[in-house]
């Protein structure tokens, strides 16, 4: 029998279309300049069977929805006690480039804002590595997460490095309260070309499935991180992934997930699916609108909220 996701999937996105709301990230020149009006979605069950619909084709850059996942590269390398020493698991409350730090122990208040993202990309591989070292092993890593070897869209590492003072002056602040060691830029370099890896909205379903489905890829059959690691990364997914609009996330829509500002958006439903929308244009959270819409809606039509 023929199954009803792809037709739901296109309904789905019918009833979005039209909203123009929001805006393309501007702070990136790469991503301001990126068509607004890509729309698709897609959606890989723990048992890896992938449905998608729209724009499904279109790559576009991870941006942080690479947090989580370098996350638990970092909790499998070095395991938990180092990774927390490091990076806490608190909401913030804040924007995701806010410059805030825990009181006392300087340490970010978790890693899916800036500050605990470029941390957190320090801890991945084993402690003597170089910066190129680490760097490669995120991008292997990330690519055993999606099933297929990702690169670095060029483009968008330049014209997210060239004004990255932000996330530089984290990075300092960082080396500072001798939460990194190393040279600073050097993390920046590596987090920014972690940024820029070129996805589609099938390979952010597949991640989201290999979380799904206890950090193994459910169509390579690949264990990329352990089980408990991936409950400790769903959990904070569920607290700190859309940032400053977390709560409301998780009140309405109640799945653990994470957005990035190329205008990705994932969701994990442990135990059941992944599932990925891509569409540029944000709201003030820097969260995709329509894609926010969407999640919206699938949790009312299928009942994912966790609760
Ligand atoms: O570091 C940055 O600002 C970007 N490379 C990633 C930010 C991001 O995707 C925030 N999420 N919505």
């Amino acid at each position: 029998m023929r199954s009803p996701i792809p037709d739901y999937l296109a309904e789905a996105l019918l009833s979005v279309e039209a909203d123009q709301s929001g805006q393309t990230a501007d702070y990136i020149p790469e991503l301001a300049s990126a068509d607004p009006d890509r729309l698709a979605v897609a959606m890989c069950t723990h048992d890896g069977r992938l449905y998608s619909q729209g724009d499904c084709d279109q790559a576009f850059s991870i941006q942080s929805i690479s947090k989580p996942f370098v996350y638990a590269l970092a909790l499998a390398d070095r395991g938990f006690d180092e990774v927390l020493e490091k990076v806490s698991v608190e909401p913030s409350g804040d924007a995701f480039n806010e410059i805030s730090f825990e009181p006392g122990t300087g340490r970010p208040l978790n890693p899916m804002i800036n500050a605990g993202a470029i941390a957190a990309h320090t801890l991945a591989g084993p402690r003597d590595a170089t910066p190129t070292e680490r760097t490669s092993r995120i991008i292997h890593g990330l690519s055993a997460f999606a099933g297929r070897q990702l690169t670095v869209d060029n483009g968008v590492y330049e014209s997210e490095i060239t004004t990255a003072y932000r996330n530089r002056a984290l990075a300092n602040m960082l080396r500072a309260n001798e939460i990194i060691g190393g040279e600073p830029l050097e993390a920046v370099v590596g987090y920014t070309r972690q940024c820029s890896l070129l996805v589609t909205v099938e390979d952010l379903a597949m991640m989201a499935a290999t979380l799904a489905n206890r950090g193994v890829n459910p169509v390579t059959g690949a264990p990329v991180v352990p089980a408990p690691v991936v409950r400790q990364v769903l959990s904070v997914m569920a607290t700190c992934g859309m940032y400053d609009g977390a709560g409301d996330w998780m009140t309405r829509v109640g799945i653990p997930a994470k957005s990035g500002v190329a205008g990705g958006l994932i969701g994990a439903l442990p135990g059941q699916a992944g599932i990925a929308t891509f569409s540029p244009r944000l709201d003030q959270h820097g969260n995709s609108v329509r894609g926010v819409d969407l999640f919206r809606r699938f949790t009312s039509d299928m009942g994912m909220h966790l609760m």
